[in-house]
């Protein structure tokens, strides 16, 4: 929302919908750069690999992930295919389960995660260690240590504190951690403040310009003893003799986005290192990057269900539409939080009715609630129709909330018109049978007061040991 020191309301005087939005020439039809490659639309309905969402709705309820596994691993394999010789780490913050992991792992991508519960996640899930990357601005102690004794293949350390933590965790156990430094290049990308991390001002990595990232690296080989565990060095993230570029490769979430291929930014990016190289007359490193919105972020949709339609007057007799879903920003919270800006479709059937210019917005008691600013829809959208909003596979099943007690969304991935994730296999489902179908089963079963204590003990490590590794969502909302 725009902010006014007026109000709100200036602010927003005059807004019809932004310039780059055009009413479509048909309103059903689905914008092919948006959709994961086995979606479309049957007589109306959106399927994906042959599941109509209305069945889908019916088993597994609203708000939901859907899932097109075949698509995340063509993504996958496509970034592994144009990026040949550098090594590919699936950005596990943007959307990790156990079955991910292993589609990551299948298609021969290394993984990147940087907490101790996405660690737990990958463990769980079989991952090989050696080719899991540890990130994260401030590793505990102890997720240090599991980090060691798993043996992941490296951390990418992002303090002095984090250093010497090694230092005492490898004299303690014997064991080698192969690291590399987080630096920050002072480079500013062109987005939200809020996602932007390689300028100075934030609290991501070593200042290379202040002179930070030096006493890092000179504090790490300091500390390296060759053959008897201690630290040692792999490189900078961002710098010879192994360079990690990280992510942040964008994807279409309206129709004014058109991303880069895997291999045009293959071309581009590698060009770029191999011609610096050239110019510096330095070997080229060992290159990695580390995508993940732009391989799982147009994998999945979200489906909701309409509740309300009202329309409220503007300036000049213009009104706006409001669609409210039954989820918001607790599925999905990027638009409040960083104005991200959606797109959506009716996906229950077929109108004739002429666009309107509508925004979609949740059950959350905010105004910023918004979960499709502006968006056409059919004039005669209403209660017990379906939207999906496309390009919602990462970042929002990571970032969901229970605010206001809302459960969390269930997940389900299609594969070939079956379920591949199961949406029972997460908790979001499970938390819908606790509070809603199933009251019968309020009572904490044994598992769950075991997860509970683990939730109390304050470890997520601990999500290793459990059935679905999520333990602080686990026991949120068991009633007691
Ligand atoms: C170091 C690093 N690598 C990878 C990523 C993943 O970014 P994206 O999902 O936009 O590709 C991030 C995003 O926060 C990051 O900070």
């Amino acid at each position: 929302m725009r902010a006014h020191e007026a109000g709100a309301l200036h602010g927003q005087a005059g807004d019809r919908g932004p310039a780059w939005l055009r009413r479509p020439d048909d309103v059903d039809a689905l914008v092919p750069q948006l959709w994961a490659r086995n979606v479309s639309k049957v007589d109306g309905v959106v399927t994906v690999a042959g599941e109509s969402v209305t069945d889908l709705a019916e088993e597994f309820g609203t708000p939901l992930y859907v899932l097109d596994e075949d698509d995340f691993r063509t993504r996958a394999r496509a970034f592994r295919d144009a990026f040949e010789g550098c090594e590919v780490y699936y950005a596990g913050k943007s959307f990790l389960c156990v079955a991910t992991a292993r589609w990551v792992e299948e298609e021969g991508l290394s993984l990147d995660v940087c907490t101790g519960g996405e660690l737990a996640v990958a463990l769980r899930a079989g991952f090989p260690p050696e080719r899991l990357a540890l990130h994260g601005n401030n590793k505990s102690v102890a997720e240090l240590r599991r980090a060691l004794e798993a043996g992941v293949g490296r951390i990418i350390v992002d303090s002095l504190e984090e250093i010497d933590r090694l230092v005492a965790l490898t004299a303690e156990t014997g064991r080698e951690a192969a690291v590399m430094v987080r630096v920050t290049a002072g480079v500013e990308a062109h987005t939200h403040e809020y996602i932007s991390t390689s300028h100075e001002d934030q609290k991501f990595g070593f200042s290379i310009a202040d002179g930070a990232a030096f006493e890092a690296v000179s504090r790490i080989v300091a500390a390296q003893r060759p053959g008897e565990g201690g630290l040692r060095f792999l490189g900078l993230h961002f710098v010879p003799p192994e360079m990690d570029l990280g992510g942040g490769f964008g994807i279409a979430y309206t129709t004014q986005d058109d991303p880069r291929s895997p291999a045009e930014l293959a071309d581009s990016l590698l060009g770029i290192v191999h011609a610096e190289c050239r110019a510096l007359d330095v070997a080229v490193p060992h290159l990695s990057i580390e995508p993940g919105r732009a391989i799982v972020g147009p994998t999945t949709f979200t489906l909701y269900e309409v509740g309300t339609v009202k329309s409220v007057g503007l300036d000049g007799g213009a009104s706006r539409r409001y669609v409210a879903v039954d989820g918001g920003m607790s599925d999905n919270v990027r638009p409040a939080l960083y104005s991200a800006d959606y797109s959506c479709t009716l996906a229950s059937r077929r109108s004739e009715a002429p666009a309107v210019l509508s925004r979609v917005v949740g059950k959350h008691c905010e105004s910023g609630d918004i979960v499709v600013k502006d968006e056409y829809l059919p004039g005669d959208v209403a209660a017990g129709d379906l939207l999906a909003v496309p390009g919602t596979g990462a970042y929002c099943r990571s970032l969901a909330s229970t605010y206001n007690h809302v459960p969390r969304a269930a997940v389900v991935a299609v594969r070939d018109g079956e379920e591949a994730i199961r949406a029972d296999h997460f908790e979001g489902a499970r938390d819908r049978a606790i509070m809603g179908q199933k009251r019968e089963s309020l009572a904490m079963s044994e598992e769950e007061k075991e997860l509970t204590a683990y939730h109390e003990a304050g470890h997520a490590l601990c999500a290793a040991l459990l059935p679905t590794a999520d333990p602080l969502h686990k026991v949120t909302i068991i009633p007691r």
